[in-house]
């Protein structure tokens, strides 16, 4: 029976970490980390995620500026809003919830942020810090993986893991850390050919290509150790919507361990980007 990673358990750990962290930077600095957070509009798994963000962040002792506009908020308003935040020495890390409205480039927003304060780790100047092992702030859901590999893993070294997704959120930084930890790694995506053969070649699979059940049992090898970053919803025969990863679960056994959905992944992002936002407070003025 493969073990079940708690990613609940580990998050509750790692957030408390984060809150000593921060408690420790109130009395010696002065400083309590600020976290703004920016939805624009009402996509219904965006509001989830930044309702979540900011129900916990109480809880690391960040202390959470909460920005909701509308859909149709114009790049500019956007752009002002963000050096307003940038300027501001009470907020330490900048969340902008993705995807944005098609009016919004994304790339240009991303670009607005001041890379210290870039707790996404989206900015091309953490992108290219992440790319050379030379520091920066990482992306949460990467970090999050990581952190979830290591409870089973000690020694990652010439560890064969293979990523099936390329996004920039999640499929290209992990790829980065994994390689960082002196895996050898391959990227994959839904159009690779001959996909579950690779797969079938990892002792370390992690799956974020957003396709609810895309990884079939078959796909694992034996002893494997698998990560499932999906948070697919979907509609049961019985017509109610549930969310499901993208790791079929049955035929699962004969891997070492595997993370649940939900349960696993998700809240260790949000751990890791209070994790961030405290490390972004203490640099500050550092
Ligand atoms: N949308 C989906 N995942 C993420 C994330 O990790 N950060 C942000 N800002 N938006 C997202």
């Amino acid at each position: 029976m493969a073990a079940m990673i708690d990613g609940k358990a580990l998050a509750e750990r790692v957030t408390r970490e984060a809150a000593m962290r921060a408690a420790a930077l109130a009395s010696e600095r002065g400083i309590v980390p600020g976290l703004a957070v920016i939805l624009i509009g009402d996509d219904p798994a965006s509001r989830i995620y930044v309702d979540r963000k900011l129900s916990q962040a109480g809880k690391a002792g960040v202390r959470s500026f909460e920005h909701r506009l509308p859909a149709d908020t114009p790049e500019a308003a956007l752009l002002r809003l963000i050096a307003a935040c940038n300027a501001d020495p009470a907020i330490h890390g900048i969340l902008v919830q993705l995807p944005l409205p098609p009016q919004i480039d994304s790339a240009r927003v991303l670009d607005a942020i001041d890379p210290a304060k870039d707790v996404d780790g989206f900015h091309p100047v953490n992108v290219g810090r992440l790319s050379t092992g030379t520091g920066g702030l990482v992306p949460c859901t990467p970090l999050g993986c990581m952190r979830l590999l290591e409870t089973v893993i000690e020694d990652f070294r010439g560890l064969k893991a293979v990523v099936i997704g390329k996004s920039n959120i999640v499929g290209k930084p992990v790829a980065l850390l994994l390689l960082e930890r002196e895996c050898t790694v391959t990227v994959t995506h839904i159009l690779t050919r001959g996909l579950p053969a690779i797969a079938r070649t990892a002792d370390i699979l992690v799956a974020a290509a957003g396709s609810p059940g895309l990884v079939e049992g078959s796909w694992i090898k034996p002893g494997a150790v698998v990560i499932d970053v999906g948070i697919n919803r979907v509609t049961g025969v019985d017509g109610r919507a549930r969310i499901v990863g993208d790791v079929a679960r049955e035929g699962v056994d004969h891997a070492a361990a595997i993370t649940p959905v939900p349960g696993g992944v998700g809240p260790m992002t949000i751990a890791c980007l209070l994790t961030n936002t405290v490390r972004a407070a203490e640099r500050h003025g550092a």
